[in-house]
């Protein structure tokens, strides 16, 4: 596509060249100020090699220089150059001092990246190429230095004033105004560099660690949200011990602290002793925080957490490597959790998150290996497939070594790399070495992009007493990859006999294995099978591929009921409900056929009162539209919801006595234990289906779904209610839509679920409802999570979002040309949908097309946009 920018040009993997120069200090002073905030920069530069070098390039983005001096010599014009992309100091000497004051605009940052004034603070964001925009630097991570920072501010509005590492000395300067000096004993990449100036109250708390030095640990907020800290602090002091118990990994500063804003591009930022985060991921009080909201912060906060070690004191050579800290961090986020909470629907959770937002990506023009070859904009690159499917690569090469074998690696790539800025190979080198074992063929997992099909064919021989399985493999074509080579795939599989117990595999007696499949096909025999099996494949999901195991509905339906492997206990029900979907799609809008084998697996679990109701929950959801979508070679957007929509009402209503009791029956006290949340869960589960089964009845459901809004102490059981009465065709659901807000408008995290919910209801006039919520005043097209709330929930809005005629598109194009003049980073991520146009029938297609010409075609199109539309359409 022609492409209305100044250029998209690509960086590659295979051109990293060593630093000729490093930096091994730098000193910051920085004046605070919202419209004008000046930077001094004192760094200290090492040449690497004898050889003299012809120039020096420092990145600079938005700087205004105002002195430069090298040596304490004012530097003159013609021994250095600037330009849009940085200063080059030409002819420099070996080793030298270099002295810049620069002036930035942080009110004007509304990017939201460097230094930017939101909400009355200042904050930074440095990942990936923020440090550009504060100073002229090497702004690439494997430039490791020592940053000392003097913060200077105004007393009144930033009586608070953070960096990294320890407050060495502050003071007084004149007049309303005050100081800090910050310095990090850790020499570290920019990306880590932070700083926080504004009007904070701390939350406070001590960790004393293994070997019994106290940390103190600070989240700073505003005054009035102090009491909303608590879980963001528990999940902290959890998290420092679990990665000393399960990683030996001790916290290395003597203060840990935690900011959190209201504008922010991602989730949170690892920065050195100084995290700072989006307040979805700090702030939750049971009034306006739901379970889910509870542990997004417990997953969050220690994926933070953990990124000390994994990313801070092992970082990264190059921005290709990213997920050699995303991926790995994402991993130990999981397992934590999982041991936080229940291993197996913590499971679910993950593999739910990798299909709904990694398959797709990696089935279209977006699909690039876990470890790309190139870029043009890094901020493209934080994606599922870096975070979710590398964190997948990690617990497939966990599962080969096993959890000790996993251990001695990690123990030897922290030893090896500490204060290094490494590669993903030195970490798979690191594995193979702690366990004298050869992981070459599993490298092709990081380099090839797409997501494997595995087939499975089983046979029975009642003469012989064996069974014998086949497995094969392929990879589709992705952009830039034709050709695919085999990988190794760890199956973790048991065979369940017809008294649905896990038969013996081996002499041994072992009733699990992981059968590894290298080559294109394999086949594996297992003897002394007097019973008649029935397989039970890719256990835990044990590798990132999609699995097609012929199985019978009615040999699902007993998986369904008997697999004590929780992650295939949920997939055969999911399975069963799936055909059934896909069934309901081919004849959209007559009365469908409710299959016997998925009303027995549903009913199975629904009579089971003993099984932990959580888990019981994930069992009776359907899959998700997208997920129907995906497995279908035309997405059927229509008949996919109106199956699902029609599947909802059957199961509601056959079972309609079951889930009335349950609502009855699972009615209790708030409170935040495990069991509680997941009767919640289960609750507003029945509520749901109650709500469904509605249109083949008289009395009306929707009744308690009003009642339970009114009545609900927490935020988790209101608004499964008032999503219910949002989205529920047969209510006006005004007056409830102005309750709401009139209670919490001056929550805005409890404002962006307000937006959020309205942005995906399937009304009538969901496109004319949406522009409404865009001139809002509580609408602003400067906070992310606001934007995301309406704009992000719009996408999921299938039916307005993909209205056949394409007035969901054009609207949508529309919005982001806005944003992207804007906040570029999160324009580009949120355009990605359109990204998926081949999926669609020709109609659509042309309409998502024009969509992405309309985006291509504007003036002044960021690099972060531009390279989105180019990949999207080539
Ligand atoms: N490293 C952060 C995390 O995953 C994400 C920051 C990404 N920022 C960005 N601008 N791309 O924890
Ligand atoms: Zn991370």
């Amino acid at each position: 596509m022609m492409i209305n920018s100044e250029n998209t040009p690509l960086i590659h993997r295979s051109d990293y060249q060593p630093l000729a120069y490093r930096i091994t200090e730098i000193a910051l002073d920085v004046h605070l100020d919202p419209e004008n905030t000046e930077v001094s920069a004192r760094l200290h530069f090492l040449r690497q090699n004898p050889e003299p070098v012809k120039e020096i390039h420092l990145d600079g983005e938005g700087l205004e220089l105002l002195e430069i001096r090298r040596d304490g010599q004012l530097l003159s014009e013609n021994s250095y150059v600037v330009n849009g992309a940085g200063l080059t100091l030409l002819n420099p000497e070996a080793d030298f001092v270099l002295e810049t004051r620069v002036r930035i605009h942080p009110a004007a940052n509304s990017a939201l990246s460097g230094l930017y004034h939101a909400g009355g603070q200042f904050l930074t964001q440095c990942e990936a190429e923020g440090f550009r925009r504060i100073t002229y630097y090497q702004d690439r991570p494997d430039c490791l230095a020592k940053f000392t920072v003097t913060l200077h501010g105004p007393k009144d509005t930033c009586p608070v004033l953070l960096a990294n590492g320890n407050c060495v000395a502050q003071g007084e300067d004149a007049q309303g105004f005050h100081w800090a000096r910050w310095e990090d004993p850790y020499p570290k990449p920019a990306y880590l560099f932070a700083m926080v100036g504004g009007d904070l109250a701390a939350m406070r708390d001590t960790f004393t660690t293994q070997s019994g030095r106290q940390v103190a640990l600070e989240i700073y907020v505003a005054e009035r949200d102090l009491g909303a800290c608590s879980q963001a602090m528990e999940s902290l002091k959890r998290a420092m011990r679990w990665d000393e118990e399960v990683y030996g990994r001790e916290y290395d500063l003597d203060r840990y602290m935690i900011v959190a804003t209201d504008s922010f591009n991602m989730g949170a930022m690892e920065n050195k002793g100084l995290n700072i985060f989006n307040s979805k991921y700090v702030l939750a009080s049971p009034e306006t925080a739901t379970d889910t909201d509870y542990q997004g912060i417990e997953s969050v906060i220690a994926h933070e957490y953990f990124h000390n070690w994994t990313g801070n004191r092992v970082t990264l050579r190059d921005w290709f490597q990213l997920s050699l800290k995303e991926g790995l961090t994402v991993f130990r986020d999981q397992e934590f959790s999982a041991d936080m909470n229940s291993r197996g629907v913590q499971r679910i959770g993950d593999v739910r998150r990798l299909r709904a937002a990694q398959f797709p990506e990696d089935a279209g023009p977006l699909a690039h290996p876990v470890r790309p070859d190139a870029y043009s904009e890094i901020n493209n690159f934080y994606t599922a497939t870096v975070y979710e499917k590398g964190a997948e690569l990690v617990r497939m090469l966990h599962t080969l070594l096993g959890k000790e074998g996993f251990r001695r690696g990690t123990d030897l790539y922290f030893e090896r790399h500490d204060g290094h800025a490494v590669t993903i190979e030195d970490f798979v080198e690191a594995l193979e070495d702690a366990n004298h074992t050869d992981l070459s063929r599993f490298r092709t997992w990081y380099a090839q992009a797409g997501t494997p099909l595995v087939k499975a064919q089983g046979v029975y021989d009642p003469k012989a007493h064996t069974y014998t399985l086949t497995l094969s493999q392929s990879t589709p074509a992705t952009p830039g990859q034709a050709h695919k080579e085999p990988v190794p795939i760890p199956v973790r599989m048991a065979l369940i006999n017809t008294q649905g117990e896990k038969t013996a595999l081996d002499s041994r007696g072992d009733r699990e294995k992981v059968l590894v499949l290298e080559e294109a096909t394999q086949t594996w025999t297992f003897t002394e099978q007097p019973d008649p099996v029935i397989p039970s494949l890719l256990r835990g999901f044990s590798a990132p591929v999609r699995l097609e195991n012929p199985l019978d509905d009615q040999s699902r339906s007993f998986l369904a009921c008997v697999d004590d492997d929780p992650f295939n206990r949920w997939e055969s029900t999911q399975e069963l409900a799936l055909q059934a979907l896909l069934a309901g799609t081919q004849n959209p809008g007559t009365v469908q056929h409710f299959p016997d084998a998925l009303e027995r697996a549903l009913a199975a679990t629904l009579q089971d009162g003993a099984m932990d109701p959580a888990f019981r929950a994930e069992l009776l959801s359907l899959p998700s539209e997208d997920y129907v979508g995906e497995q279908m070679a035309v997405i059927a957007v229509d008949a996919i919801h109106q199956a699902r929509d029609a599947l909802l009402s059957q199961i509601g209503h056959h079972f309609h006595d079951t889930w009335l009791n349950l609502y009855h029956d699972l009615a209790g006290a708030y409170a935040r234990d495990g069991l509680s949340i997941g009767r919640r869960r289960l609750r507003n589960m029945a509520l749901s289906y109650l709500v469904y089964s509605d249109r083949h009845r008289e009395d009306d459901m929707t009744l308690h779904a009003r009642q339970q809004y009114v009545q609900a102490d927490n935020m988790t059981d209101r608004l499964a209610a008032f999503q219910l009465l949002v989205q529920h065709p047969l209510h006006d659901a005004e007056d409830i839509l102005m309750d709401f807000y009139q209670k919490w408008q001056d929550y805005p995290l409890v404002i962006d679920k307000w937006f959020a919910i309205q942005a995906m209801a399937p009304r009538a006039d969901a496109l004319r409802h949406v522009q409404h919520l865009l001139v809002h005043s509580a609408f602003d097209w400067k906070v992310p999570n606001r934007v995301r709330a309406v704009l992000g929930a719009f996408t999921v809005n299938h039916t307005v979002f993909h209205a056949a005629d394409g007035s969901g598109y054009a609207f949508f194009a529309e919005q982001i040309r806005r944003l992207d003049d804007i906040n570029p980073q999160t324009a580009a991520r949120l355009a990605t949908p359109l990204s998926r146009w081949q999926r669609y029938d020709e109609v659509r297609q042309k309409a998502m097309i024009q969509a992405l010409q309309l985006l291509a075609a504007k003036p002044h199109l960021s690099r972060d946009l531009a390279e989105v539309i180019q990949r999207a359409y080539p």
